[in-house]
Formats: structure tokens, sequence, C-alpha cells
């Protein structure tokens, strides 16, 4: 057997949200073996300048490759936006971001032709969703809306909260006067709002939740590319952050929704 394949699949983010993508590939890929570095010293990332972003990520993708790694998921939305480019020419490894899932799953489901994108500050200004859904199809329209206020309102733990509904409420009311049919969770955190955000947009409203979309990407590339782990056995998972904030632990389990055992402090800079 050749043992590279049984080596782990790297998965990044600005913090902890990029659980929600950890999550979507345990279950749909349950014999692979993770890495996760969750940086929440630094997080958040979403209203930093492309600049920091960048020069962060590639200190990342180092990290991570160092744990050889066979396949690089960047989990966050941000940094996909503003650096996915640098990743994939600095990896040896395939790379995969959670826009490009997002985005093909979008110009899928979307029989409108109109897709609304809802993301942190960075993501939006960086025009990326709407370039890669139109490199695949340039008729379709995508309006875009920033919504800074989720990733705190969901750390908080109000996934259903009066506030974080009548926040979602405010920033929806333009992109849903443009009557699309399909609405993308641009940002690791938005999946845990998806009951709530379809209550607010109607159950005829398609949601695309970038994190399921990735892991189903994911599963094919490793079986494309012959990189899948042929062990049939319980998997091993390692958690890296740069720090342990507040309240850490119940946030993580949140997102992850299973206990989160084995949590690895490294220092920064990442050597
Ligand atoms: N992970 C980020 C994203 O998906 C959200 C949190 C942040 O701003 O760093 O855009």
């Amino acid at each position: 057997m050749d043992l590279s394949l049984v080596h782990p699949i790297g998965v990044f983010d600005s913090g902890i949200g990029g659980l929600t993508v950890v999550r979507s590939l345990m279950e749909r890929l349950p014999f692979e073996n993770i890495v996760y570095f969750g940086d929440t010293a630094r997080v958040p990332y979403g209203v930093k300048s492309v600049e920091t972003i960048a020069r962060y990520a590639m200190e990342i993708t180092d990290f991570l490759l160092k744990k050889r790694v066979k396949l690089l998921i960047v989990a966050c939305n941000t940094i996909a936006a503003v650096a996915y480019e640098a990743i994939q020419e600095r990896s040896p490894v395939p790379v995969l971001d959670v826009i490009e899932a997002g985005a093909s799953c979008a110009a899928a489901t979307t029989k409108t032709k109109r897709v609304a994108v809802i993301g942190t500050p960075t993501t939006v200004n960086s025009n990326a969703y709407a370039r890669t859904i139109h490199a695949l199809d340039p008729d379709i329209r995508v309006f875009s809306q920033a919504c800074p206020l989720f990733v705190p309102l969901v750390e908080e733990g109000w996934l259903d909260h009066p506030v974080t509904r009548l926040t979602a409420q405010e920033y929806l009311k333009p992109i849903l006067a443009e009557h699309v049919d399909t609405l993308v969770l641009g940002c690791t955190h938005y999946p845990l709002l998806k009951s709530l955000l379809q209550d607010i947009v109607g159950s005829a409203m398609k949601l695309v939740d970038s994190a399921e979309a990735m892991a189903e990407i994911a599963a094919r590339l490793l079986r494309k590319q012959g990189l899948a782990n042929p062990l049939r056995i319980p998997p091993e998972y390692r958690f890296c952050v740069s720090d342990v904030p507040f309240r850490f632990q119940t946030i993580a389990e949140r997102f992850l929704g299973r206990t989160m055992k084995r949590v690895e402090v490294v220092k920064l800079p990442l050597q």
C-alpha cells in the first residue's frame, strides 16, 4: 500500500468556523485522517487587509505542508477569496477551497439564474464568488451582501435569537428584493444559522452550504486521483489552534457537532 494515502487532509480557517467543514468531511469521508489549524489568536480575518490575510495564509500553508497532508482544504471563505491562487502556487498537493465548492453548487442549483451571496466584508469586496460563478455561467446574476454581525452572533450562540432574526431580516432585505432563487452561505459561520435564514427567506429559496458542497468535492477528488485512505479503521483527528480563548471548547464543539478531544496550541509565528 502507498503509505502517503494514510496522510491526513489538512483543513484551515481563521478560527473555529472551519470546523463546520471538518464536520461535513467527517460525515462524508469517515475513514480520512484530518489535521485542522484554526488561527484563533488572530481571528477575525473578515475585516483585515488582503496583504495581512495573504501573509497569514502562507504561514499556515507551510505549517500544514510540514504535517505531510495529502490534500489542503481552505475552509475559510475570506482566505479563499483573497489568497487561493497564492496557496495553490505554493502547494505541491491539491488545494480545494470553499468558494469554488459553493460557487459550483450555486451555479448547478439556480433555475432563474439569480443568485445571492452573503459573507464577511472582505469576501464580498473581493468579488470572488461572483467571478467564480460567472466563470461557470456568465448569464447568472450575482447579488452580494456583507453580514459582519453574523460572526459574533453565531459565536455568542444566538442561533435562534430575536436579535439575530432582526439583524438577518435587515441584511437580507436588499437581496430578497432582487428575487433570487439561491442563497450562498459564503462564510464558515453561516451554516449554523441555516434554519433561521431559511425561515426568513422562505422554503422555496435554495440555501447553498459551502461546507457540505466542499465535502462532496473532496470525496470526488480523492476518488478520482486515487488518494482515498484504503484503511477502514477509526481515523485520527488533530486540532491545532494558535490560542485557546475564553469559552473555546463550548463554541468549537457547537461548530463540530461533537466533543473535541486533544486540542494542541501552537505558537505564532508558525514554524
Ligand atoms: N472564517 C471566516 C470566513 O469564512 C469568518 C470569520 C473571520 O472573519 O475570520 O469568512
